[in-house]
């Protein structure tokens, strides 16, 4: 109903606007001819399968073509090192304004402001990229995850029935582990269970957020995500200091605060729905992913476990002993995993728009001249199942990665690269290793069916981690 819905409202957008076509792109880039309809170009290949749609492109184009968005052009730079060149040059830029606009109905007073954006950047720096401010928040996520199996457990001791196995939907399960834990330990106690459903309803429908409509037909089809936005944004001010909150999350608000004079407490709000967002709406999906290739994996889970228990103090659930991140870091057999998890179902869309006039000398030596205006953008699937880069690219190996730094293994780049890569990108792999330790340390697992890989969503393959397209059962149980 709501995709024949935008079908039909993107018909009429684009007779009412874009019957004109302005293509400047340069001629010596073939344009893709596969899975290209008259008038809207690639749009319905790029929303049904956007996967399917780049590495059938590139078999018969190669990592350099153009594709076409009703007028919008895009030039595909898929080859991982021409890549690595565009987000280096500074005439490519990612409109970070546009898509906050977008998405989280963040106002465009912020474009432009380096002052704010240089905080920003010491802040990320302080909190996020260095291992002693990571510290207090990987302690805290780990803490508040303990105390959330703790409290699962005296339940069921309650009722006499401890050992016994429980069913659940893995995505379920990793939402529910991470959810909480995961928000009290970065924004405070502000009783996020108050703000779930929204935040589910918006997370499940995100990618609607990014299709190109105007402002009224989208509010007008997505009118339930867009009141679950509202509420979101309205949900912080009510308690804007909450107990517990981190050095991080207190140094924003004072940032923001610096910034009083231009900055709307409309888009303080919204950014903070983009900070909840950006904490969650990833990484539960890897838990999801992750814990479901190691437990089909036999050499895997017992490799992991057994690192596992070597490494990190088996702190009974009322203990208070902390997990440190060096701790976590000697269990590079996990974070392997993790990386491999990623590569497979981290195959982000990136995105730069040519904002002077500029050239690219491509590996294969063609020089691609862009304009001012131009978009190119980048598909981490083409590097990630590439046989170039990774020995039989479609299978999961969780030692893949074995003592490798992810941030230097060629042709691997989920979290972006340059200028916009990822800030959280640190964090979001301490919270997902910290969580899949809890979860193997102290509970075990049953999963039904470890033959059918589930499918990606993919409407949202392309915008970091995609969920599956539907639940799969486990069953589990405390340890004894
Ligand atoms: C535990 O016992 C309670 C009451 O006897 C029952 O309702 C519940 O379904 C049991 N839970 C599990 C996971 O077996
Ligand atoms: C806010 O401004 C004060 C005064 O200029 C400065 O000392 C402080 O570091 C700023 N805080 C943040 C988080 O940027």
């Amino acid at each position: 109903m709501l995709i024949a819905g935008l079908i039909l409202a993107g018909i009429i957008f684009l007779l009412i606007h874009f019957l004109r076509s302005d293509d400047t792109g340069d001629s010596s880039i073939p344009y893709a001819k596969c899975a290209s309809y008259p008038i809207v170009g690639h749009l319905f290949s790029f929303l049904r399968d956007r996967r399917k749609l780049f590495l059938e492109c590139s078999k018969q184009y190669g990592d350099c073509f153009r594709i076409r968005m009703f007028n919008q052009y895009f030039t595909m730079i898929l080859s991982h090192t021409d890549w690595t060149n565009v987000v280096r040059n500074s005439a490519f830029q990612f409109s970070a304004t546009d898509f906050a606009v977008q998405i989280f109905d963040i106002s465009r007073v912020f474009h432009g402001r380096s002052d704010y954006d240089a905080d920003t950047h010491r802040l990320y720096i302080q909190h996020l990229k260095n291992r002693e401010g990571l510290r207090p928040i990987v302690t805290q996520f780990v803490r508040q995850m303990r105390e959330l199996i703790k409290n699962d457990k005296t339940i069921l001791e309650k009722n006499g029935n401890t050992s016994e196995w429980i069913s659940s939907g893995l995505l379920e399960f990793s939402h529910h582990m991470l959810y909480q834990p995961s928000t009290v330990a970065l924004i405070g106690d502000t009783n996020p269970l108050d703000a779930e459903d929204d935040f589910r309803l918006f997370d499940t429908k995100f990618h609607y957020f990014l299709i190109p409509f105007p402002r009224w037909m989208a509010s007008l089809l997505l009118s339930r995500e867009f009141q679950a936005r509202s509420r979101l944004n309205e949900f912080w001010p009510k308690t804007l200091d909450p107990p517990g909150s981190s050095q991080f999350h207190r140094d924003r608000l004072e940032m923001f605060s610096n910034h009083s004079q231009w900055m709307p407490d409309k888009d303080k709000a919204a950014l903070q729905t983009a900070f909840f967002w950006a904490s969650l709406g990833n990484t539960i999906p890897a838990v999801f992913w992750s814990l479901f290739y190691i437990l089909r994996d036999p050499k895997a889970i017992s490799t992991i476990t057994e690192e596992i228990n070597t490494h990190l103090p088996a702190v009974p659930l009322d203990g208070d002993e902390d997990w440190t991140p060096e701790q976590l870091d000697a269990c590079v057999y996990l974070e392997s995993a993790i990386n491999e998890t990623i590569r497979l179902v981290g195959t982000i869309f990136m995105t730069r728009k040519c904002i002077r006039d500029a050239q690219l000398i491509l590996q294969d030596g063609r020089t691609v001249q862009f304009k001012e205006g131009e978009n190119l953008a980048w598909f981490a699937g083409a590097s990630h199942y590439s046989e170039k880069f990774f020995v039989k690219p479609n299978e999961f190996h969780f030692d893949r990665f074995l003592n490798k730094k992810a941030d230097s293994v060629p042709g691997f780049m989920p979290f972006g690269g340059g200028k916009s890569i990822c800030p959280g990108r640190f964090f979001a792999k301490f919270e997902i290793k910290a969580c899949l330790a809890m979860l193997l340390r102290y509970m075990e697992y049953q999963i039904q069916d470890t033959q059918t890989i589930p499918t990606q969503m993919k409407a949202r393959i392309g915008f970091g981690i995609a969920p599956p397209t539907k639940d799969i059962p486990i069953i589990y149980r405390y340890k004894s």
